[in-house]
């Protein structure tokens, strides 16, 4: 697998090029278009070399069958309005009878319509190979999935790696490999079972580990606290007490309530939370504890929300924690509910990348190969 910027003769090549267009959709609109504007270079590259381009993505988890809710439609419409010239949408990704003029650009009905794709099948990695004479790689966010259109294509076809996937990983290599220290590691989110790698990985490499979010709960009841009705991962205390905690630095306090739609939280200290209540965003104290650490760091690593910021009355955390982040110099964001909270509670502008992968940023983070770049490495 080369870069796409080593590519010769490419001129009228039909070109599959494998995306992450796995977008959140609205009434049939297109939430959030920033996966489609990352690809953009490549395609126009594409275009300028006179291909003819052949886009293939998934769409959520429609577990191998047909489901209009899953269409990719409506991203081809977004994806036209970005170009600003006609992508043809197409209603199923094989079987398809493709009749392509030069600097044509086309999206395919979602991969994962087909129980084949999980399942990295030979004949349907063949078929979908068969409709092209070039593979580009350009769906980072998906480059942990060893799947039929990231993995099984790249036996039967040239294979490329695109300008947005080039340049997150030459970001987050950085940022991982050769940081400016102090370097923090800042973790969120619900569960501990999604992060427990990257904390183990990672720990040899940063400074501090700032945990924060539901994934905060097992990790003090491993240390004897009682968190109360705070959620707690099936089997996470038993995963935290496997853990070396040294570097990490946990929540002291917490805004509490009865339960995550509550119009009012009260903060209290981690060990104090009163009977019937649960922890939804971290306290004062925390913010304080949290913001010193960060304002003293050089790298920033953030995946994850620090409370249920969905709900205003949870959302202080998050936001302040986002705020002081991007006074950093270098940092490094990723993951949906990331990008979401930061969307919602905050410009994105000041931070030095964010990511466009979730799992496979965390994959990157735990030391773990990426299927789809294997061939690179
Ligand atoms: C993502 O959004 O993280 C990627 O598109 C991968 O989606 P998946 O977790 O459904 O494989």
């Amino acid at each position: 697998m080369k870069s796409l910027r080593e590519a010769t003769n490419i001129s009228s090549k039909r070109v599959l090029v494998r995306v992450d267009f796995n977008v959140p959709l609205k009434n049939g609109k297109v939430v959030s278009n920033e996966r489609l504007k990352s690809t953009l270079p490549t395609i126009k590259f594409l275009k300028k070399n006179n291909c003819k381009i052949i886009l293939i993505s998934h769409l959520g988890r429609p577990k191998g069958e047909r489901n209009e809710k899953y269409s990719l439609k409506p991203v081809a419409r977004e994806l036209s309005i970005l170009l600003g010239s006609e992508v043809r949408f197409f209603d199923d990704c094989i079987n398809i009878n493709l009749d392509l003029q030069p600097k044509e650009v086309i999206l395919l009905e979602n991969t994962r319509f087909y129980p084949e794709e999980k399942q990295n099948d030979k004949e349907f990695s063949k078929k979908l190979a068969s409709i092209a004479d070039i593979f580009v790689f350009e769906g980072f966010a998906v480059a942990h999935r060893k799947n039929a259109s990231t993995v099984g294509v790249q036996e039967y076809l040239e294979s490329y790696y695109g300008f947005s996937v080039e340049d997150e990983i030459n970001k987050i290599n950085a940022m991982v490999k050769n940081p400016e220290k102090p370097l923090v590691l800042i973790l969120g989110g619900v569960k501990l079972s999604d992060k427990l790698r990257v904390i183990e990985h990672m720990n040899d490499i940063v400074d501090t580990i700032l945990i924060g979010g539901a994934m905060a709960f097992p990790l003090l009841a491993s240390k004897g606290i009682n968190v109360q009705n705070s959620f707690i991962e099936k089997g996470s205390v038993e995963l935290a007490k496997t853990l070396d905690l040294s570097k990490v630095v946990l929540p002291v306090d917490f805004f509490v309530a009865n339960d995550k739609e509550a119009s009012e939280g009260n903060a209290i200290n981690a060990n104090l939370i009163p009977e019937g209540q649960m922890g939804l965003d971290i306290g004062p104290k925390t913010i304080e504890l949290f913001s010193k650490i960060i304002t003293e760091a050089k790298t920033i690593i953030w995946n994850g929300p620090m409370g249920v910021f969905e709900n205003p009355t949870f959302s202080a955390g998050t936001k302040i924690i986002a705020k002081a982040i991007s006074n950093v110099p270098k940092s490094l964001l990723g993951g949906g509910d990331t990008i979401a909270a930061i969307e919602a509670l905050y410009s994105k502008g000041k931070f030095t990348h964010v990511s466009t992968g979730g799992g496979a940023l965390l994959t990157l983070l735990s030391g773990k190969p990426l299927p789809a770049l294997k061939s690179l490495e």
